[in-house]
């Protein structure tokens, strides 16, 4: 038995959807953790695309045991539109292959409202750039014991009557201060009859799930959503999301004990540059022009919300906080035929504070902000690397780059992903 946590280095978007998909392949069971439809895992399989918000990545194999862990918020209406969609398509999710934790918190149509309305507030407030999915609300309602969680879909009684105090708080703050129209327990109630006849068949205890793969030997391969910048503790607070990025975030997000987590491998996934959706400090961002040729180069636009992603060089700084954060045992390098044709390539290997280099991020953004990246410049590449399945594949601009990538990083490369399909990958390790 095998625990395979993928989790991402950056500022999410990192190619996880990808690895994860390719990596279930020799899974057994595929959890997520933490987060919710702020995620947007994109797959590419035989020319065809498919971007999961919930469902984890693995199911595009037919008859892999999948689960949604205590861990995650989940938006119902998001969840069944998923699930719909990939059925459409002729991708099977079923209660047999899907169980929906009863303890994961359910995203409710206050939680967006209230997320919106507050981005929307205008001088005065942090913006936060959030995706607008009501992630931030569902935690803090979790983390105050205001939450429902999906068991709850599946009890009226026990539904109405924390519907009703969850209500009470939010309606006063709609009313007097965001000027929204209040929150009814009707509506809440039909929503609950509506989701509970099309979802109650999936929800059930994921963590016993787990724990029966655990015990029976299985490989068990957790999906990680976001990246480490955004984790709420050691991301860049307050400009990150609201759940534990990081690869302990499965410990008490799905209830893998460490030990387990620490006898498997914990794969990093680095993005071959930088990119980052939403406000915050972005050190190694690159403005205007080149920065331009990045997000056309690597269509970076958000799977979630569309909004064009911020670019910039990569920064090892940040990934190798990722490494000693996560315990990262290996690294999947993603995009980096995307840096074909675009010249010399630079590498934060460090950032210089009031004359003093530092290895690691600061944990505070106003340091952060004042720190200045060192780069170390490589040559680049402009051959078509995308058939490559062989470090020995790839041209010695492509090798040079990887090398200082592994250096000032600080983890061996585990695999280098060269397109966006299944197969345009470079495997350095076996997982399972
Ligand atoms: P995630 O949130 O970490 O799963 O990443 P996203 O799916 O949001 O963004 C990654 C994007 O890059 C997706 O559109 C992927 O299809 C694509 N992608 C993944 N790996 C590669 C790669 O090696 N090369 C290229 N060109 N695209 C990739
Ligand atoms: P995946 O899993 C990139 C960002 C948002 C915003 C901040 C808070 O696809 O890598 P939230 O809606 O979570 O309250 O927003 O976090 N963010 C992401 N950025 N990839 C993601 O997920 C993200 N999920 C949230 O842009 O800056
Ligand atoms: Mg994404």
């Amino acid at each position: 038995m095998t625990c395979v946590a993928v989790v991402g280095s950056q500022w999410g978007d990192e190619g996880k959807g990808k690895v994860v998909d390719l990596l279930s392949e020799g899974a057994d069971l595929v959890v997520r953790f933490q987060g919710g439809n702020n995620a947007g895992h994109t797959l590419v399989v035989g020319g065809e695309s498919y971007a999961l918000h919930l469902v984890p990545s693995g199911i595009l194999h037919p008859g892999k045991a999948a689960a949604i862990g205590n861990g995650v918020v989940v938006d119902p209406d998001v969840l069944i539109g998923e699930i719909e969609a990939l059925a459409a398509r002729g991708v099977e999710v079923s209660p047999r292959t899907l169980t929906v934790s009863s303890a994961a918190h359910v995203i409710m149509p206050y939680h967006r409202a209230l997320d919106a309305a507050r981005e929307a507030a205008g001088p005065g407030r942090v913006v936060i750039g959030t995706t607008g999915r009501g992630i931030g609300p569902a935690y803090e309602d979790k983390a105050s014991r205001q939450g429902l969680r999906m068991g709850d879909l599946l009890l009226p009684e026990r539904f109405a009557s924390r519907a009703r105090s969850a209500i009470l708080e939010k309606n006063a703050l709609f009313a007097n201060l965001y000027g929204l129209p209040e929150a009814r327990l009707e509506e809440l109630e039909a929503l609950r009859g509506r989701w509970a006849e099309k979802l109650g068949p999936y929800i059930g205890d994921a963590r016993a799930v787990l724990r029966e793969a655990l015990l029976a030997g299985k490989n068990v391969l957790f999906e990680g959503a976001q990246g480490t910048q955004l984790d709420i503790d050691h991301g860049t607070y307050p400009f990150v999301t609201s759940s534990t990025t990081l690869s302990g975030g499965a410990c008490g997000g799905a209830g893998v004990p460490p030990g387990e987590l620490g006898r498997g491998k914990i794969l990093g996934l680095v993005k071959a540059y930088t990119t980052r959706v939403g406000e915050g400090p972005f050190p190694t961002e690159l403005a205007g022009g080149q920065g331009d040729r990045l997000r056309e180069a690597g269509r970076e636009y958000g799977t979630t919300t569309g909004r064009p992603r911020r670019c910039g060089h990569l920064d090892a700084v940040a990934v190798r906080t990722a490494v000693a954060l996560s315990g990262i045992s290996s690294l999947a390098v993603t995009k980096l035929d995307v840096l074909r044709g675009l010249g010399a390539l630079r590498i934060a290997g460090a950032y210089r504070l009031d004359g003093a280099e530092l290895a690691y991020m600061p944990q505070d953004i106003s340091d952060l902000a004042r720190c200045e990246p060192v780069y170390r410049e490589f040559g680049g590449f402009t051959e078509d690397i995308s058939r490559a399945r062989r470090l020995s594949d790839l041209p010695s601009g492509a090798r040079g780059y990887l090398d200082g990538l592994e250096e000032l990083c600080g983890a061996p490369l585990g695999l280098v992903s060269v397109g966006p399909e299944r197969g345009e990958t470079v495997m350095l390790e076996s997982f399972f």
